[in-house]
């Protein structure tokens, strides 16, 4: 059973799906989570879940390593093997990444390389793009730069308001992740030359598609 670290800032609705999967047959056990923020409902829903859940402030460390050293430590403290941060809102910086090499993944709203950074769902309404959705990614020190996993796919309506998009890309997330979880502690995901090579289970694809996509036919606003 390979044990995953979730990081996290906010609600954490990506951890509860992965939560939820490991729950069943699933080759992963969520062996600790970390928030940064101390409100965050992530770590209410770690505890409910019995799992350990661990503030650790990003603030008042003297530097961004020693805040990084404490995260490793603590992830290591939990026999950690993959990192998944799932809404964590800190840049994390080569120094750490080299003691987690290629074992870190990210999951954004956004259909990358397009809209990377904050809010890449008012950024997709402000484009005007007529498909959303959301990408894991290994992370890597850029912003949402890293070696891209798999794609999962929505409609926008024209008329939809941030909260309507950013709902719709949400459900999508909760199916993509631990879909991408799972890739990676059966040790089917690796990045060779820069790419993320999967090697797929029978069933499986890199992208998944809302079913109302293929539905939807927006008609302007
Ligand atoms: C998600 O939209 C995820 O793609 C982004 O941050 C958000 C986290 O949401 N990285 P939640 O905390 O999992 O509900």
């Amino acid at each position: 059973m390979t044990q995953v670290g979730v990081l996290l800032s906010g609600s954490g609705t990506n951890l509860q799906a992965l939560i939820d999967a490991c729950c069943g047959d699933f080759p992963a056990r969520i062996a600790v989570v970390i928030s940064n923020k101390k409100e965050a409902y992530g770590l209410e829903r770690a505890r409910a879940a019995g799992i350990p859940a661990i503030h650790i402030p990003h603030r008042g460390w003297g530097s961004r390593a020693a805040f990084e050293s404490k995260l490793s430590e603590t992830l290591r403290d939990h026999g950690v093997e993959w990192v998944a941060c799932a809404g964590f809102m800190r840049i994390l910086s080569p120094a750490f990444l080299r003691e987690w090499p290629w074992r870190v993944l990210n999951i954004h709203p956004a259909l990358l390389p397009a809209f990377p950074g904050i809010d890449g769902q008012a950024q997709a309404l402000a484009a005007g793009v007529r498909i959303a959705g959301a990408s894991v990614h290994f992370v890597d020190s850029g912003t949402d730069t890293g070696p891209i996993v798999a794609q999962a796919a929505t409609f926008v309506n024209p008329t939809d308001s941030r909260e309507d998009l950013l709902g719709r890309i949400l459900t999508m997330e909760h199916k993509l992740y631990p879909m991408c979880l799972r890739m990676a502690v059966e040790g089917r995901l690796q990045v060779k030359d820069g790419a993320a090579k999967v090697d797929l289970a029978p069933g499986e694809a890199l992208l998944l598609v809302d079913p109302a996509l293929l539905a939807a036919q927006p008609r302007g606003a």
